[in-house]
């Protein structure tokens, strides 16, 4: 073995074992490991610090089953004991320019999208490393894009927070498979962009077939399914057609520039 892989320590093995999880027991996930999944998405690096992430979590069945639903179907959500919503939050800057006696302007600046994702981004990396290490599974849920307007009423969003996604959090029931990555050549690029990826696809399409056999959308290529969830602009079936408008709606992506 490698001297580096010896030396490999818990965080970075959690992370090489990653697999998103769809089964659950019913075994309850304790308010001390909630606590540690919120804080650790909460030391999460964030633009001039200014935190522009929200967690909600929802507990009630009944609303749980709704989310389910308007997420397509997803039934995990009802399943894992935890289903948390991680939004994009600009209310909070907006306060605090009011304390301030200034207008809040940025969300006519589409950046402002960027800078609220990436937050939500890698906060939710570190929920998802937290709760892994703590032995429960999870799985992000970006389904919830599928019906934002219902999302921000049932969750009561105000302005200038949009929910990013969802994370089921539980002990899982089923352990799959790890899904297999991209060689590294197709992601990792050194000093310019290399656009002549063919090769590497063509490999990892093979890898692609035999790891997804059985699976529910398995024995595919990986360029047949890519293909297919992104032929129509607003993916599969048009399904995820409202987040413009949830944009608009929440105050954002206004500016003509
Ligand atoms: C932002 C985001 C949204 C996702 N949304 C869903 C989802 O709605 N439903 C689902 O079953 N998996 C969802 N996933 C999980 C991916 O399908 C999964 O990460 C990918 O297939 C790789 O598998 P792995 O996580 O097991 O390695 C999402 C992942 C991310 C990062």
């Amino acid at each position: 073995m490698k001297k580096k892989e010896q030396q490999m320590n818990q965080v970075i093995e959690t992370m090489l074992s990653h697999r998103s999880i769809r089964k659950y027991s019913q075994q309850p996930v304790s308010n001390e490991d909630l606590d540690i999944i919120i804080r650790s998405a909460q030391a999460a690096p964030s633009w001039v610090n200014g935190q522009h992430v929200t967690i909600i979590s929802i507990k009630d069945p009944d609303r749980r089953k709704k989310m389910s639903e308007l997420a397509g179907n997803q039934k995990h959500i009802i399943e894992a004991p935890i289903f948390l919503v991680f939004c994009a939050d600009f209310h909070r800057i907006k306060v605090a320019c009011e304390m301030e006696g200034i207008e809040f302007k940025a969300a006519e600046n589409p950046d402002l999208l960027l800078v609220g994702t990436i937050d939500v981004g890698i906060a939710l990396g570190n929920a998802i490393t937290a709760a892994e290490s703590l032995g429960l599974g999870t799985v992000p849920i970006g389904g919830i894009r599928r019906s934002p307007l219902e999302y921000i009423e049932l969750l009561n969003l105000p302005e200038y927070v949009i929910p990013v996604t969802g994370l089921c959090i539980g002990y899982p029931s089923e352990i799959p498979d790890l899904v297999p990555r991209l060689p590294k050549a197709a992601v990792f690029h050194e000093e310019t962009y290399k656009k002549n990826i063919h090769e590497e696809i063509k490999t990892f399409n093979q890898i692609h077939i035999e790891a997804t056999k059985g699976r529910q959308s398995g024995g595919s290529t990986w360029t047949q399914r890519m293909a297919n969830f992104y032929k129509d602009p607003f993916y599969v079936n048009d399904g995820y057609k409202n987040v413009g408008k949830m944009l608009k709606q929440q105050g954002f992506a206004k500016s003509k520039k």
